[in-house]
């Protein structure tokens, strides 16, 4: 990708851009951890929260990356440093690319355990293991998954390999071209589960706990919400940023990243209202949290007709669906690191790989060996780093996640929206955007100035102060 002369190519339609941001954005976020979430959070009030956060902040900051990556037609750092320059700015701006490039990794190492999780499905699934399965049952299959190291190792160890490789072999065109029709795939196959959910006499009460307004909640799901908002659309990293760079200069980006963030919206109510139906039929537990897609859909599948062959085809969407995605997340850094020493690209994707490897075992013993060892502990006697044993605090998964959703990702969205509203300065918005309505341009430019960045401002602070 970008090397440290502006890039050579550029894609041959925004098409191609829509498709590899949206690669990027449909993933786990989509299917596995938005309605994991919305369950821990307590349904309507978080998916408010969430919409509002993707509209009012998420797409602003797409919009932002979008435009920086365009115009600076580099890798993420080194574009921030060169439109600085240009600016007459401090070139400390550029430092919100390299945390992003960080927070890629750090989401890479979890992600890929979980990306493993569904390799693992797709076996199962194929085996027959899961047919005519009851809900307690698929749960005690998927503890049964999670309880055993050497097998989550294994299947983190796969997914990390064909991300690496994809990235080392640089077939990136190969993985487009399969997404062209593997997306339309995932789509019908979640309307294939609709349609079984609406047939499990729950339908309604997979609505109304997703569309319920409970004013109670919003509080605690604030800062969720935005975090979630991020990882979905894939901002805050600066993987958005890469794909930028390749756009044709004369693209209408608003009307292109607005298809990106509705395909990802949807992607994800449509798995929620799949998933939650069945949840209630099947008498599970919305706020089961990580395990919920993993114990509800073979509950599913296990018991429709063609089941086993759906069930199949569904894993390898997602799995696939995980591995567009986990390329995104590399990209960034190993487009930074061959940039400052050339031609080691090969080197630094295979030790960066390792990297997000090594971190990856530590998600992979939360869920068995190291699930009582808790981090960021506040009890009764005070706080502690790290505890063993203990009530609250967060898992080694959970401490990743915290970090990089609910930190790291909407400080990286906030340097990049105030760097696109307030650095590139009006004239170069107007040329970028290409709207001719001044009440267009103006209410973009108070989206990109002001309100994307005063919502990330307000939501930490209401953080802090809870
Ligand atoms: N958007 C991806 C998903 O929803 O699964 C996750 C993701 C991809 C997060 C790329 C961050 C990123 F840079």
């Amino acid at each position: 990708m970008a090397g440290d002369k502006a890039v050579a190519q550029v894609w041959a339609s925004r098409w191609v851009f829509i498709l590899a941001a949206t690669g990027s954005a449909v993933g786990l976020g989509n299917i596995w951890k938005f309605p994991y979430m919305t369950g821990v959070y307590g349904g309507g009030a978080f998916v408010l929260m969430y919409l509002l956060c993707i509209a009012l902040v998420g797409m602003p900051v797409m919009l932002a990356e979008t435009i920086i990556g365009r115009r600076g037609r580099h890798s993420p750092v080194v574009s921030l440093q060169h439109l600085a320059a240009e600016q007459g700015a401090s070139s400390r701006w550029a430092y919100g690319a390299v945390m992003g490039l960080v927070c890629g990794l750090l989401i890479l190492s979890f992600y890929s355990v979980v990306a493993g999780w569904s390799l693992s499905y797709i076996i199962d699934m194929g085996k027959g293991t899961f047919s005519g399965i009851s809900g307690e049952q698929a749960g005690a299959a998927f503890g049964a998954l999670t309880a055993d190291p050497v097998k989550l190792i294994l299947f983190h160890t796969v997914f990390m390999l064909m991300t690496a490789w994809v990235i080392t072999r640089g077939v990136v065109a190969g993985l487009e071209r399969a997404l062209r029709w593997m997306m339309p795939v995932l789509f019908l196959l979640l309307l294939i589960l609709l349609g079984y959910s609406l047939t499990t006499g729950h339908f309604m009460q997979g609505v109304e706990f997703l569309f319920h307004f409970d004013p109670a909640k919003v509080s605690e799901g604030l800062l969720p919400a935005l975090g979630h908002a991020f990882f979905t659309l894939s901002v805050g990293v600066g993987s958005i940023m890469a794909f930028g760079a390749y756009m044709p200069r004369r693209a209408p980006v608003g009307a292109t990243i607005l298809t990106v963030g509705l395909l990802d919206t949807v992607v994800a109510l449509g798995a929620g209202l799949a998933l939650f139906p069945i949840v209630f039929a099947a008498g599970l537990e919305p706020g089961a949290g990580p395990g919920l897609m993993f114990v509800t859909l073979p509950v599913a599948f296990g018991n429709i007709a063609f089941g086993q062959v759906m069930g199949v085809v569904f894993f390898v969407l997602v799995a696939v669906a995980a591995w567009s995605s986990s390329i995104s997340m590399l990209e960034p850094a190993v487009a930074y690191f061959s940039d400052r020493h050339a031609g080691g690209r090969v080197r630094f994707t295979w030790l960066l790989a390792l990297v997000c490897w090594v971190l990856g075992i530590g998600t992979v013993l939360s869920f068995n060996q190291w699930a009582e060892l808790k981090f960021f502990v506040s009890g009764s006697d005070g706080f502690a780093l790290w505890a063993w044993g203990v009530e609250g605090g967060k898992t080694f998964f959970d401490l990743v996640d915290y970090l990089t959703s609910r930190i790291m990702l909407p400080l990286g969205g906030l340097i990049f929206v105030l760097f696109a509203g307030w650095i590139l300065g009006r004239a170069v918005l107007r040329e970028e955007l290409e709207v001719q309505h001044p009440l267009l341009l103006n209410g973009l430019l108070l989206l990109l100035r002001v309100v994307a960045p005063a919502g990330i401002l307000v939501v930490f602070v209401t953080e802090l102060l809870k």
